[in-house]
Formats: structure tokens, sequence, C-alpha cells
């Protein structure tokens, strides 16, 4: 088995200097996906080059599509058209990335041809069925373990019908896969959410010229449509952001300026909820940038108040719910997370992971059926903790231990490839002590 990489942290103060995170992550997945449906060649900059991109990247060399990479961050893919996919010669694995698995399932279940998609020991657990149904719907037959629920999936795609569907979740993914398979196939495919979850495909496949309708509730295309390869510049991942965002607010006479971030409304709910506590985040020099907006994010340390956090606010925030619960530790009052019973499901079970994390530090976290409830306790008296394998509960008690009174050892750190390459080493650098 891998050795597991531990880093041991000690408290720091007085955060300063200019950040840049690294490329979005679903913008980089769907840069490389779309790029590859597209006709003619794209040239991609700004690419995230954490693991999960490098699945999705390596799984459309695998279906037949050239892609050259200039540098790190450059690509030129040269797009295939919506009929130019290879059947794989080999399974495709999608390493530890649900939006690689969930949208190539999308893409395949409308493709004249075989394949399997299987990940890592965390992807192979998470639910598939949601993908699996709306799809199966359409037509496609895709076989899985658990009764066609999890990972490995076989996909043997062809020809679909439209469909309208009502999805029970606000899931980007979901509403993706479905109308990634719906832009394939003749007629017009609506998908109906009960929240707007993030709109990435949505911008990026106007961008690439197709015809794509959103609405409140929902999105529809139809099919079948054609993508024109088009240059495209990745923003920087608000999701990344949020960890130094949220160091920036706790630890004192901190002051940070994280530059390029994307702020898509849909992604936003990171800076509203830290707002609504209390932070100090000022957004400058708003622009746009190939569809989505971006901005520099000036952060302050500031006095924060624990709020309740539901409804909509909480798919616009759904990976940040772990660096948001150290904020609530260090808020005062009691913060309430609730209707985020999608967290149960992510890279792992984050109620339980995050509140055990924080209890082991000293805090007081409590899980709820759809949520947690942490009472600022305003300190953690350090100790040590596991990631649970997953990427952002390491990155999130790195942020914790810049606060806390003893060191904190954290187990499992390697993770942090998947969505952030370079993130310790950007740390190190913001602290002046
Ligand atoms: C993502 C959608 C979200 C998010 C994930 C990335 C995407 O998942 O948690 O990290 O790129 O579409 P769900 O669609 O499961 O909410």
């Amino acid at each position: 088995m891998e050795k597991l990489e531990k880093r041991t942290l000690k408290a720091g103060t007085n955060l300063r200097g200019e950040v840049r995170v690294p490329g979005d992550k679903s913008i980089s997945h769907r840069a490389l996906m779309f790029a590859s449906l597209a006709r003619g060649k794209s040239q991609i900059s700004g690419l995230l080059q954490g693991e999960d991109c490098h699945a999705t990247l390596n799984a459309f060399r695998a279906l037949g599509v050239q892609i050259d990479s200039r540098d790190n961050s450059h690509l030129c893919v040269h797009g295939v058209g919506l009929s130019g996919l290879q059947e794989p010669a080999n399974v495709i694995d999608c390493g530890n990335s649900g939006t690689t698995m969930r949208l190539i399932s999308g893409i395949l279940a409308a493709q004249p041809f075989f394949s399997v998609l299987t990940g890592d020991q965390y992807l192979r657990k998470r639910p598939m069925r949601r993908i699996v149904e709306p799809l199966t719907q359409m037509g496609a037959r895709i076989y899985g373990r658990d009764q066609h629920s999890r990972a490995p999936l076989a996909i043997v795609g062809g020809a679909l019908k439209p469909i309208d569907y009502s999805s029970a979740i606000a899931s980007a993914q979901v509403k993706s896969a479905v109308l990634l398979a719906g832009m394939q196939t003749r007629g017009t495919t609506t998908v109906f959410e009960p929240h707007l979850s993030r709109d990435h495909s949505e911008r990026m496949l106007r961008y690439f010229g197709v015809p794509l309708e959103s609405f409140p509730g929902g999105a529809r295309v139809t099919g079948p449509v054609e993508l024109e390869g088009r240059d495209l510049v990745v923003p920087g991942d608000i999701s990344s952001a949020a960890f130094f965002l949220v160091a920036g607010l706790i630890v004192p006479d901190a002051e940070l300026l994280l530059k390029n971030v994307g702020i898509n409304p849909t992604r936003s709910g990171i800076i509203d909820i830290l707002r609504l506590m209390g932070g100090s985040i000022e957004l400058l020099n708003e622009r746009e940038q190939c569809g989505e907006p971006v901005a520099d994010l000036l952060v302050k340390s500031s006095s924060l108040t624990g709020i309740d956090i539901n409804g909509e606010l909480v798919p616009r925030a759904i990976d940040e719910f772990p660096v948001i619960s150290v904020a609530a530790t260090f808020a005062t009052g009691v913060t309430v997370i609730t209707d985020a019973a999608e967290l149960r499901v992510k890279e792992t079970d984050r109620i339980e992971a995050v509140c055990s994390c924080l209890n082991q530090l000293g805090g007081r976290a409590e899980p709820l059926a759809d949520g947690m409830m942490i009472t600022g306790t305003g300190h953690l008296s350090g100790g040590q903790v596991t990631s649970y394998g997953d990427h952002r509960i390491a990155m999130s008690m790195a942020i914790a231990a810049l606060v806390a009174d003893g060191q904190v050892t954290i187990e499992d750190t390697s993770c942090t490839e998947t969505s952030f390459p370079g993130f310790w080493d950007l740390l190190n650098q913001i602290r002046q002590d």
C-alpha cells in the first residue's frame, strides 16, 4: 500500500501578500471535455494541473482525442466533433473525480460503442444511480455494481430519446450529464432542479456555440448540436480561494489579495456566507472572461458571528463546508448548517469527517442528518486528525492549524494534489512568522 504523507503545522500570524490559486476544477474539466467534442482546435490556458483534471485529460486521449500539452497549464485540444470519439481500448480510470465519471457518462451514453469507467476506492463508493437513472430513461444501457448504482460502470451507448427530467437534488453533475446526453439526441431534453446548481456547463456550451437555454429552475437543449473549437482561459478556483479567504478572516493581522478568482454567482455562496458572518471581503477589478465573471478578492481579519446556513445558499457553497466549519469555530455563537445531506456523499462523508476532526482538535461540532451544528469556541487546542483521503478536509485542517493553540498533525495529506497542487508551498509563502 502507498505510504500516506503526514504533516505537522503550527500557528501563524500576520498573513500577508498576493495569492494566485490554481485554475477552477469544474471549469477545467468542462474545457477539456467540450473542446474534445468541438470541431477544430481549442487552446486552453490556466487549466488546473490537479489529478482530477488529469483523469479527464487521459480519458479523452483514450477516446482518441489528440491533446498537446505546451507547458503545465497550456494545452491545445484537437477536437473531433460529436461523432469523432473512438471506442476506448481499455477501462477508463476516473481516479477520485466524480465530475469526470458523471459527465463522461452523459457523453458516452450517446456514443455507439462500449466503454467502462472506474475510479479509486472513494469514487467507487459514491452514488451513480443519480446519473444512471436519467440516462437509462433516455435509452442508454448502463451496468454497475450494487444494482447499477456504483462504479465500475459499463456503458453500451447508442441513439437516445430526449426526456424532461426533474432531479431530486441540486447537482451540476446530474444536470450536466443529462444535458450532454441531450445535446447528442434528436429533440429537446430539459432538466429541472430544486435549486440552481453551478451553471458552468450551460455557460461554456454557449461559449462553444451551442444554443442552450437556461431558465429559472433548469436548462434545456435541442439536439443534435455542434460545438465549434474556441480558445479559453480558466479563472482561479473559488473553492481553492476559500481556504485563503477563511485564513485571511480568522488569523489576526491578516490581509490577503486573491488574484483572478472566478465569482460565478452559482459558486460564490462562500463570499455571501462569510460576509453574513461579518467577514471583510472586497471584490476588486470585476470583469468577465470567456463567459465567466472574475475578480480579485481582498480579505482582512474580521470578528465573525455564527449564522444559519440553508436553502439556496447550500448548493452555491457545496464544496466549502469543511472550511466554513473552521470559520464557524472561530465565530461568536452557533452556526447551524442544514439542507446539506449531499455532504454525506462527497469525496468522504464530510459531515462526519468535519465534526470528528474539529472535536479531535478541541472544537465543538455536532453532526445533524442533513448538516452540522458548530459552536464557536474561539479556539482549538491542537492534536492529530486524518483527512479521510479528502483534499478539502486536509486543507481545511491546515487552515485550522494556523489558529490552533498547539501543533496540528494531519495524516494523509497527499490528496491535496486532487484539486490544489502547490497548496502547502503557497501556505508557507504567505506566513510572515
Ligand atoms: C461539481 C459539482 C458538485 C461539486 C463538485 C464539482 C461539478 O457536485 O460538489 O466538486 O464540477 O459539476 P454535485 O453535482 O454532486 O453537487
